[in-house]
């Protein structure tokens, strides 16, 4: 199968975001496998979205987010719950927006030229698996928009993925 994205050209949010769903929704259609669907989901949004220089999967194992499937440059492996974004959207269990990851006291810096991140807790169920993580290198680049947007489309994966 070849899945070939087409060119996104809606301006505004909702229907650019519309438009990705329905994409992603086509991409992961028939493959339940979770890592496959995570690394085709992370280039879809890397590749479709403008002014990212990140965009990818952190699992957890144990107390620990293990980086999984992405898109953009080597990246830290293992993050402590808690820790960090991405270990904080886990454990408080909602999507944290950073306008401004200098701000963030506990902002874990992979690549000094991210400026600000979204980060969408993956919840199965009661237990949390994962998180999705976008970063950029403009300030506040994410907004409620992309809040939304992204959390649908993690709920996409969710919904069209087995869990490990
Ligand atoms: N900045 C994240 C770490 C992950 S990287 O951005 C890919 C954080 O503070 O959790």
């Amino acid at each position: 199968m070849m899945f070939e994205a087409a060119a996104i050209t809606a301006t505004d949010p909702e229907a650019l975001y519309a438009e990705l769903a329905r994409q992603a929704e086509g991409l992961l259609a028939g493959e339940r496998d979770w890592i496959a669907n995570a690394a085709n989901l992370a280039s879809l949004i890397f590749t479709s979205l403008p002014d990212l220089n990140w965009a990818g999967f952190y699992f957890l194992k144990g107390d620990t987010l293990v980086l999984g499937p992405f898109q953009g440059k080597p990246a830290c492996v293992r993050i402590a719950m808690g820790r960090g974004v991405c270990g904080a959207a886990a454990q408080q269990r909602r999507t944290l927006r950073v306008e401004d990851v200098n701000g963030f006291p506990d902002h874990i810096a992979c690549d000094l030229a991210s400026r600000s991140e979204l980060v969408v807790p993956l919840i199965g169920g009661a237990k949390v698996l994962g998180v999705l993580d976008l970063d950029s290198p403009k300030p506040s680049r994410f907004g409620q928009a992309d809040q939304a947007g992204l959390e649908r489309l993690a709920a996409i994966f969710l919904k069209a993925s087995d869990p490990p």
